[in-house]
């Protein structure tokens, strides 16, 4: 029984792929990756499902794939969620301290969390998570803890995301129409996070970008906690998309000659250099300047960084990154992808790489990998949590027993 529960799976419905992770926790807490699955997706938009029926069928192949290789029966998998629908907000909650000392107590503490918790959300929309932010007493921020603090008033931050009802609902209903349980729906911008960050990283101040197909998906963490996050519904299909119209060729022949010729930066060196454009078999159709390629793939890939440049520059919390930028997802291969990124943020940026788990092959530790990898560890996380709950409720039994005089 213990090993099952000792199986965590991850589950990535991406718009270009999906992908299962398998971690095996061990007593000691350590994980390991010990199976892959992966099926091309047909079927998702945007990060969304938009057929259900071809959806379907490809997780079926990714979860098997993951099963055989693991040499395990998946019956759970923690899924990752994006798209447009989903929204990361900051709410502030206030309390006024009611003392006649003004001492902050650990009820105006709960007051105020409580009061940030009172969000009205969309109708149609479900919470997916909040993060406490720490406490600010009058106005003064930062403070980790404020009881037997001075103040008159109390706020504290709390980092929402939620997503409409009816499409996360799209995602579960079909994980448990093969048969899977649900363990817990994740952002896949924090999942990535999870994969990649260092706990030091997360304390100095970080970035993740996820640069996927459909959508790229951000993450902002500063001192330990999860500030900001958000989701662009551009991500490397823009570039492939613009490749296509613009030399005139199949969204399949510019997927490839991106993959093969583009980069975030023009080589003015380059001059009449030519490429080619290749059919399904590999034999050359046509050929195009490089100089053209990577103009047209570095114009997309500038836009998509630049629009989270300035959506960080509006949370404030550009100044924050000591550690700077990770990015992950298929669009953090593309060539110069990191020079150009640094250009646009003015700090260090780099591909990040998994960390804190063993077991991953060189094949694994490609930046498209970070989300499914990502939800193996917040599983990992989650059961650590449940067994430490689990044994401190068998401490205060134990000790009830022994209050009662049923100890023995
Ligand atoms: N070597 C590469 N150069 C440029 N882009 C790449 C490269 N490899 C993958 N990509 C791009 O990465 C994207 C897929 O990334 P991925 O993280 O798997 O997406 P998703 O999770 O949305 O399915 C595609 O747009 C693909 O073109
Ligand atoms: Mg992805």
């Amino acid at each position: 029984m213990f090993e099952e529960t000792n199986i965590i799976a991850g589950l990535e419905i991406g718009t270009s792929k999906i992908c299962v992770v398998v971690g095996e926790q061990k007593a000691d807490g350590s994980l390991n990756i010990i199976g892959v699955g992966q099926a091309l997706t047909q079927g998702v938009r945007k990060g969304e499902i938009i057929n259900p029926q071809l959806v379907e069928e490809d997780v079926r192949i990714a979860v098997a794939e993951a099963e055989q290789m693991a040499n395990v029966e998946i019956r759970s998998v923690f899924v990752a969620v994006t798209g447009s629908h989903i929204k990361g907000f900051n709410h502030r909650g206030f309390h006024r301290v009611l003392s006649a000392d003004y001492e902050i107590t650990q009820e105006d503490v709960e007051d105020v969390i409580n009061n940030a918790k009172a969000i009205n959300l969309p109708m149609d929309h479900t919470l997916i998570l909040d993060v406490r932010q720490h406490f600010m007493v009058d106005g003064e921020g930062g403070i980790a803890d404020p009881v037997g603090m001075h103040g008159a008033r109390l706020e504290v931050d709390l980092h929402v995301i939620h997503g409409k009802t009816n499409r996360l609902q799209n995602v579960t209903r079909l994980v448990r129409g093969i048969s899977l349980q649900v363990n817990d729906v994740v952002f896949s911008g924090l999942a990535s996070s999870l994969a990649l960050l260092t706990p030091e990283q997360k304390d100095l101040g970080v970035l993740v970008i996820d640069l996927g197909a459909g959508t790229t998906e951000y993450a902002v963490f500063s001192e330990g906690i999860l500030r900001h996050s958000g989701v662009l519904t551009v991500g490397g299909d823009h570039a492939t998309n613009d490749l296509a119209y613009g030399l005139k060729i199949s969204l399949h022949r510019a997927e490839k000659l991106k993959l093969q010729h583009g980069s975030a930066l023009i080589d003015e060196t380059a001059g009449e250099q030519m490429v080619g454009v290749t059919d399904e078999r590999g034999m050359e159709i046509k050929q195009v300047k490089a100089v053209q390629v990577q103009t047209i793939v570095s114009l997309r890939v500038e836009e998509v960084l630049k629009i989270v440049a300035e959506e960080l520059a509006q949370s404030g919390l550009t100044h924050l990154l000591r550690a700077g930028v990770l990015l992950c997802g298929g669009g953090a291969r593309m060539a110069n992808i990191t020079t150009l990124a640094e250009k646009i943020f003015q700090m260090k940026c780099e591909v990040g790489h998994a960390n804190g788990v063993s077991g991953l092959s060189q094949t694994l530790d490609e930046p498209e990998f970070a989300t499914a990898i990502g939800l193996v560890k917040y599983g990992a996380i989650q059961q650590r949590q449940s067994t430490a709950n689990l044994l401190w409720w068998l401490r205060l039994w134990d000790w009830f027993k022994n209050l009662l005089g049923l100890g023995g």
